[in-house]
């Protein structure tokens, strides 16, 4: 299956982007042809630092390798180096309806955020992510929940380009994980562990050893002391626990059974020595990497490169369909 999917450079990864979304692409890679990308023209939708902007792009290029995408099994690649997709946006900008692009929640959310100055990318922001999708002629597109409303207008944008000039793009089918797909705040567990969040509520993939552990320690947990997953009534709890079975790759049961006598303290203590443990190897080897200008330079060269040439056929495809004079 051909898969493509972008995560935005902006804000430090957490353990929720890591087990709702880069988790997933790591394995994904190793059975389908996939096209990940860090989707710099979205990020400017909301008012960026150019100087900032270029360097977490760059740093998110080094966590995504430093985290397990092989430039060998997929290719990796800065949304803005491909110039054929703020093209094909352009073009399905003019087959879609404005009523359609008003109904995005996202866009409603952002709007009332950004009051008077909301701009116009906002506005066609789905228009640019169905250009990301259909360009390389995706099957797979594995999102978190909050982009199902954007992947049904994709491949309604498909459905309609199809209709009016002729079969081109195949139409493409979310993937979204049933564990992990949303996890905690470590100090609100009604809410999701955010970017935009404080950051004693959320573990960085990137912390320190003594800050992963002193944020645990101060996780929010629930009345009682038995350590047990009812995501109803122990939201807290049951956060941790999801975070452990899926760092540890054994089942919530097992998770409760392993500390069915043992108390939060034991439980949380555990859970600090474990991610400490998991994420130390990303820290090293982010850290050579960080060091490894000319190898990083290569690595999205690449990607650019393969990206392109993929990007550059359908859109000759494309631009014939829709009556551009070719030269
Ligand atoms: P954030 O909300 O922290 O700013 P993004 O909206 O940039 O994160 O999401 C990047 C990716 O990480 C998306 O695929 C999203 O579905 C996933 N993701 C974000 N937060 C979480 C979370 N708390 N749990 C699981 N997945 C998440
Ligand atoms: N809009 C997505 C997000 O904010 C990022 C994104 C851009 C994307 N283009 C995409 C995701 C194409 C999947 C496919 O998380």
């Amino acid at each position: 299956m051909r898969i493509v999917s972008g995560i935005q450079p902006t804000g430090k990864y957490h353990i929720g982007n890591y087990l709702g979304a880069i988790r997933h692409w790591i394995k994904l890679q190793e059975e389908h042809e996939c096209f990940f990308f860090v989707a710099d023209l979205h990020a400017i939708t909301l008012p960026q630092d150019p100087e900032e902007l270029k360097k977490a792009t760059l740093q998110k290029i080094i966590e995504l390798v430093a985290l397990g995408l092989s430039t060998e099994r997929c290719c990796l690649f800065v949304q803005s180096h491909i110039q054929e997709a703020p093209e094909l946006a352009w073009i399905f900008s003019t087959i879609t309806p404005i009523g359609e692009l008003e109904r995005m929640t996202q866009y409603k959310d952002k709007k009332n955020k950004t009051k008077d100055s909301a701009n116009a990318g906002l506005f066609l922001y789905p228009t640019l992510m169905a250009a990301d999708i259909l360009l390389y002629k995706a099957e797979g597109v594995p999102v978190g929940q909050d982009q199902l409303q954007h992947l049904e207008l994709t491949r309604e944008t498909a459905r309609r380009f199809n209709k009016r000039f002729g079969e081109t793009f195949l139409i493409p089918k979310a993937m979204v994980p049933e564990l992990g797909a949303k996890i905690l705040s470590l100090t609100d567990p009604k809410r999701k562990m955010s970017k935009s969040d404080p950051l004693d509520s959320q573990i960085l993939l990137l912390d320190e050893p003594d800050a992963i552990r002193k944020k645990i320690f101060r996780a929010v947990t629930d009345r009682g002391t038995v350590v047990s997953y009812d995501p109803a009534k122990k939201p807290g709890i049951s956060n941790l626990l999801t975070v452990y079975s899926l760092f540890a790759e054994i089942s919530v049961k097992e998770v409760e059974r392993k500390f069915a006598k043992k108390g939060y303290a034991v439980f949380k203590k555990a859970l600090a020595d474990l991610l400490v443990r998991k994420l130390e190897p990303f820290r090293r080897k982010y850290a050579e990497l960080a060091s490894r200008d000319v190898y990083v330079q290569e690595i999205i060269k690449q990607g650019a490169k393969r990206a392109s040439s993929v990007a550059q056929d359908t859109m000759e495809e494309v631009r014939g369909k829709v009556g551009f004079l070719q030269v």
